[in-house]
């Protein structure tokens, strides 16, 4: 009989060379990542020089509830699933807020990765993206964001298509 089932379980798994994710000491409810340096030249693109689109969006808790849904929509999409399986969603959820935040001008740092180490090995094709972006057009919509600022906010991320996109 084994006596202690998960300790079994552990050393069984560890065994195999499966790696168990450790919390974040940081954020609760989220896995630790890799150290890396953290900057705002991580987001990718310079932010807007007003908080007028940051206010269309309906400030900080629009744009987290902007990030929240097209995670949720992107992660119940037969186009794009596949491909967020296994991935820590709560941290994606955070941190994309944070960049949206920063990029339109609001009072947000992005303390997350730059997009070419984040995105890299995802295999993301252009179809992918354009995918993501129907996503987050929905999610806009859903949280009543002038399309004026939607479209705003569309233009600062396409240049990422690049980075993002694997050859
Ligand atoms: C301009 C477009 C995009 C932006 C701004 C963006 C932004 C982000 C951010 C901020 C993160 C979290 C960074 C971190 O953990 O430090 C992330 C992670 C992720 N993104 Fe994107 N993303 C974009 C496009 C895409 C596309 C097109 C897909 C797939 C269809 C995708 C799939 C993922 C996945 C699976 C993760 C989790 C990676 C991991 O856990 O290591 N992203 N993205």
């Amino acid at each position: 009989m084994i006596r202690y089932p998960m300790m079994a379980a552990c050393m069984a798994l560890c065994c195999a060379g499966v790696a168990l994710a450790e919390p974040s000491a940081d954020h609760p409810g989220e896995e630790a990542v890799k150290p890396y340096a953290m900057s705002n030249a991580n987001a990718g693109a310079k932010p807007m020089v007003d908080e007028a689109t940051f206010k269309a969006f309906h400030g900080k808790d629009g744009i987290q509830r902007v990030s929240n849904a097209v995670i949720d929509r992107a992660v119940a999409d037969p186009r794009i699933s596949e491909i967020f399986k296994a991935h820590d969603l709560v941290r994606v959820k955070r941190t994309l807020a944070e960049q949206i935040c920063y990029l339109l001008a609001g009072p947000c740092d992005y303390s997350g990765r730059d997009m070419k180490a984040t995105h890299k090995d995802l295999g993301i094709q252009n179809a992918d993206f354009n995918a993501l972006v129907e996503d987050l057009q929905w999610a806009m919509n859903k949280e009543g964001v002038p399309f004026r600022a939607q479209n705003k906010l569309l233009a600062r991320l396409a240049p990422m298509q690049r980075t993002v996109v694997e050859k």
